[in-house]
Order: structure tokens, then sequence, then C-alpha cells
């Protein structure tokens, strides 16, 4: 990284810290974020008329399902699963796109969507303090503005940042920050690659000095050979503005590269939530246990890795009991009708019935 570009991060962090000291609380140091029985359910019933003539009954899709987890300043937890579990709908409640149907979503110590729905200069500051990172910098970048319309707009909107000359400098800086040129704010997004894309993003997001980034697939959508610059550069920005995230993922090596703690999705609940390094070297939960067995092993010992078996089953009609039984080497009965309860066992917790009566 070159002097310059610490240059300007330096100065973004000093700014940042004057004015955000995580409130202190009586004892342990809270949480930045704390998300307690998060769920959200979609009402995908047919029109009204459909099914007063069709006598069909509502549908109610459970898409996240009592998510509780804690995230301090600094770390990273990253959320895996396969497609369909619920990943991007716990982001979305994260970043005040959806309202929680149950559940809560503490912020710093405050209730995020009392503030979200508070509106006014409440949300407003909440939004400036959580930002958003999404799969695809080919769709998130407005095509027909500059780089530095796109970057500068979220200073704009909140004001945080005003005068032509100003904006531009910080526009120059955040763009050395994420290895960009301050030249290339005269460009169109199209005059870059995927991976410069999702730099711009990244340095969009980071506009208003945000301390939570809500980072869904952010670089699922690139070539391999350009994901691990830009899992370094959002390392490296972690720890020099002693930033905050949530990475989403569905690729475990990515995980293992920037969590700190993972916690593993399936159809709409939390399964398995553990620090990276026990979750790796002994993974609990089957589910957790079949996705690891698919990757290709870090260490290859020229054991043939296992594909995942199955698929994830229809999320409106669900399998009794523990969702993910269907699929499980170990279920008996009691897995086929009783829900697990999320349990705790030193510092990783696990659902899962066999875990709980020693059996595996
Ligand atoms: N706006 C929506 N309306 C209805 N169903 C939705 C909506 N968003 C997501 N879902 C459903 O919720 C479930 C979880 O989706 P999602 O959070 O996108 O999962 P993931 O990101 O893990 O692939 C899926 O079954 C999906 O079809
Ligand atoms: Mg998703």
């Amino acid at each position: 990284m070159s002097a310059a570009t610490m240059d300007a991060s330096a100065r973004v962090s000093s700014a940042r810290h004057a004015d955000s000291l995580p409130s202190a609380g009586q004892g342990a140091p809270q949480p930045l974020v704390r998300a307690e029985g998060l769920a959200k359910t979609f009402d995908v019933s047919p029109p009204l008329l459909n099914r007063l003539l069709e006598r069909k009954p509502r549908q109610l899709l459970h898409a996240v399902d009592d998510a509780t987890f804690s995230i301090e300043k600094g770390q990273t937890l990253a959320l895996v699963g396969e497609s369909g579990c619920g990943k991007s709908t716990v982001a979305r409640v994260l970043v005040g796109l959806y309202e929680p149907t149950r559940g809560s979503f503490h912020f710093d110590g405050q209730d995020a969507h009392a503030a979200f729905r508070a509106g006014g200069a409440r949300a407003r500051k909440l939004r400036e303090r959580i930002q958003m990172i999404f799969q695809d910098p080919y769709a998130s970048l407005n095509p027909r503005w500059r780089v530095s319309e796109i970057v500068a707009e979220p200073m704009r909107e909140h004001g945080t940042v005003s005068g032509k000359a100003a904006l531009e400098q910080r526009v120059g800086e955040l763009l050395l920050s994420v290895g960009l040129a301050p030249a290339d704010m005269t460009k169109y997004p199209h005059q870059f690659s995927g991976g410069q894309r999702q730099r711009i993003s990244i340095a969009r997001a980071l506009a208003t000095q945000p301390e939570f980034l809500v980072c869904d697939e952010p670089t699922s959508a690139l070539d391999v050979s350009v994901q691990a610059q830009v899992l370094n550069i959002m390392k490296n920005l972690q720890r020099e503005q002693g930033l905050t995230y949530l990475f989403i993922s569905h690729n475990l090596a990515v995980v293992h590269h920037v969590s700190d703690q993972v916690g593993v999705m399936y159809l709409g609940r939390i399964v398995e939530l553990a620090p990276k390094h026990a979750l790796f070297s002994t993974p609990r939960h089957p589910y957790t246990r079949m996705l690891l067995d698919a990757i290709p092993k870090m260490r290859d010992t020229g054991q043939a890795r296992t594909p995942v078996q199955g698929e994830v089953p229809n999320p409106l009609n669900p399998p009794s009991g523990c969702t993910f039984h269907p699929r499980c080497p170990h279920a008996n009965a009691r897995c086929a009708a009783e829900r697990p309860q999320m349990l705790r066992y030193g510092d990783v917790q696990v659902a899962c019935h066999a875990v709980e009566e020693g059996r595996i």
C-alpha cells in the first residue's frame, strides 16, 4: 500500500474516533452489534380473490427465524449457508431495508429499528454509521454517473461534506484508500474491471465514515484472482479504521480468510455459531460438517471431497422438527419431531439433538 493511501485512511480514522467512542456500559463493553431473536416473515399469499375462490390459505415464508448474534467492534462475523437460507434477509434487516417481524437489533446500545422508524435526523445519523456493500458491482453503480458523483452522493445526501473542492478532495482520498487513483473520478463505471468497480462500491460505502459494513457476497461475482485483492483491501480498511463487518458468503475459503466468528445458517435459522478456529477445526453441526467436507482441503490430504448432499427444502413447507433432518446422517425420531434449541458448549453454540445427546 502506498504512503498516500495510508495517509488518507489515517485521516479518515482519526475523524471517526473523535465523535463516536463506544458508549461505556457497566462492566464488560457491550458489542457494537447485537441482534436478538431477529425474525423476518414474508407474506407470499396469493391475492385475496384467488384465496377466496380457490380456498387457499395464507402463505407465510419464514426467511429468518430467531437469529441471535453479536459482533464486537472491529470484528467480523461471517454468515454462511446455501442459497435461500436467509443470509441476505438478515443483511437487509440490519441496514434498515426491512423491518424485522420479531426481535431486535441494537447498534451501539440503541434500538436501531426504533431509530429507523423515527426517521429524521436520528435515522439519518444511523444510516451514516451502517452501510452495505452488495454482491453485484455492475448493478449497484449508476452507469450514467461519473465515479466522482457516485462516491460523493452519500456525502451530499447526508450533508457530511459540502463545497465542491472539499468533496473532490474527499472523493480522491476515498479512491486512494481502496487502491484507485484520484484521477479515476472523472471516469464512468464501464471503464473499470469488476474488481475495480467493487473498489468503487467500497469507496462509496465508506464515504459517510461508517462504523459497521454489511457485506453481502461482496466478492462472489468476481474472478478468483481478483477476489483476494478486494478481500485484502477490506481487511486493511478494517484494521486501519476499526471497522466492524457482517460478511456474507457461501464460500468457506473466503470466510476462513476474513472472519473472526462464523454463523452457519440453514433454512432461516442459525444452527451453529462459533469462533472461526473452533468452527474449522471441530465443526459440530452435521450441516457445518457437510459444508466443510465439500471444500477442497486447505492442507490437501489427497482425500476425496464429498460434494454437498441433497438440497435445501422448500421454505414454504419446511420439514418438521429439525429442518435439516431429511439430509442428516445422524437424524432419529426426536430430530423429526422436535425443533432443537440453540445450546452453548463453551464459546460454541449449536442447535442439534445429536450434539446435545453426545451421539456425534
Ligand atoms: N422480498 C421477498 N419476498 C418473498 N420472499 C423472499 C423475499 N426475499 C427473500 N425471500 C425468500 O426468503 C428466503 C431467504 O432468502 P435470502 O435471504 O435471499 O437467502 P440467501 O441470501 O441466503 O440466499 C428465500 O426462500 C427467498 O425466496
Ligand atoms: Mg443472498
